[in-house]
């Protein structure tokens, strides 16, 4: 068991629920970022992400607050609630209390999750959470997929920054999954809160051949510490989202979603139930190699500075670096952010 040293409150845009777990009407609870929070749908869609406890005297909302019509209701005394967290009517006096509060999240709805910005010092959102399709800009879309296969593991003593460290990770692939060589990457874009990595890696084969010979792979978009998606090349059309969010001081939620393409092709037309039953099968060996990471992350000590070899030396350097920025003290630590947050 090790606590993570790195801050549990990062910066940026984590996953928080699934969008079909509230549908219109529903009030879903969750703990995030050691705060009680809510996620509810008016009546009209609008889906909105607050904190969980009524400012009037702290009942908490996700235990008996009603959506009625474009507000939530709270089950104490029956004040009513907005969008943006303001209270809108307290049903025994003329107005409402238009000083208090509760806190809401900026949140967007895509890829089937909902996902919202946290930030301790309350800025706006400055990068964009990713999409799965439209940000490899190829004109893919959820249509010419399968329905999305999920992995859901709560709790885990682990952070985010070890998902993306995978993204810099060569040697882990021959051990950890089981690859017949160790991929090489083409790409570590570091510049900006959204980095880039791409590389090339084989589940076929032995060991007898040669990387240049690798006509697969895959590229990775990391939107800050929280998600990340990916998409393949030159393999089984998939694509994946893998989003860690930070429950408390020591553990986090981990999600992880597959797309597979739905084949073109005449086999696939005669025989659809076949076609949907082996995307399922190769979904859920993505998950099952995803499983294997985790199995690592949920017992790993963060190494601090670790005994790198020489070859790996560059791509740590250059992801630690990035992910620092998300960091409340800018370096990692967390000690600043009790100072600066109550
Ligand atoms: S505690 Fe919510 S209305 Fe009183
Ligand atoms: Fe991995």
């Amino acid at each position: 068991m090790a606590k993570p040293p790195l801050s549990m409150k990062p910066t940026g845009w984590f996953q928080v629920a699934w969008s079909d777990e509230v549908a219109v009407g529903a009030v879903h609870t969750m703990k995030y970022f050691d705060q009680e929070m809510i996620a509810w749908r008016a009546e009209g869609g609008q889906l909105t992400v607050m904190n969980a406890y009524c400012e009037h005297l702290g009942a908490h909302l996700g235990h008996g607050g009603t959506v009625v019509g474009e507000v939530l209701q709270c089950p104490f005394h029956g004040w009513q609630w907005n969008g943006e967290g303001r209270n809108v009517c307290i049903p025994y006096e003329d107005r409402p209390n238009r000083g208090r509060r509760i806190k809401t999240y900026p949140v967007v709805e895509r890829n089937d999750s909902v996902y919202i910005w946290h930030d301790l010092q309350d800025r706006e959102p400055y990068f964009e959470a990713p999409d799965v399709f439209a940000d490899f800009a190829d004109g893919s879309s959820a249509a010419g997929y399968y329905p999305q296969q999920r992995l859901f593991r709560q709790g885990l003593e682990m952070h985010p920054q070890y998902v993306l460290e995978n993204g810099v990770d060569f040697a882990h692939f021959k051990y950890v999954h089981q690859t017949p060589i160790v991929p090489v990457f083409t790409r570590h874009d570091f510049d900006a809160p959204v980095s880039f990595v791409d590389f090339t890696i084989t589940f076929e084969g032995d060991d007898a051949q040669s990387i240049e010979d690798i006509n697969s792979g895959v590229e990775a978009i990391n939107g800050g510490l929280g998600i990340a998606v990916t998409k393949s090349w030159g393999m089984i059309d998939n694509r994946t989202i893998s989003a860690i969010t930070p429950v408390d001081e020591s553990t986090s939620d981990v999600r992880f979603m597959v797309y597979i393409g739905r084949p073109q092709g005449d086999s696939a037309a005669r025989n659809p139930e076949r076609a949907a039953a082996k995307a399922a099968e190769f979904g859920q060996e993505v998950i099952r190699q995803f499983s294997q990471d985790v199995h690592i992350w949920a017992h790993q000590r963060y190494s601090d500075p670790p005994a790198l070899a020489s070859s790996e030396h560059q791509g740590f350097t250059a992801i630690r670096n990035w992910a620092k920025q998300f960091y409340p003290d800018g370096r990692g630590g967390s000690a600043a952010e009790l100072a600066t947050h109550s």
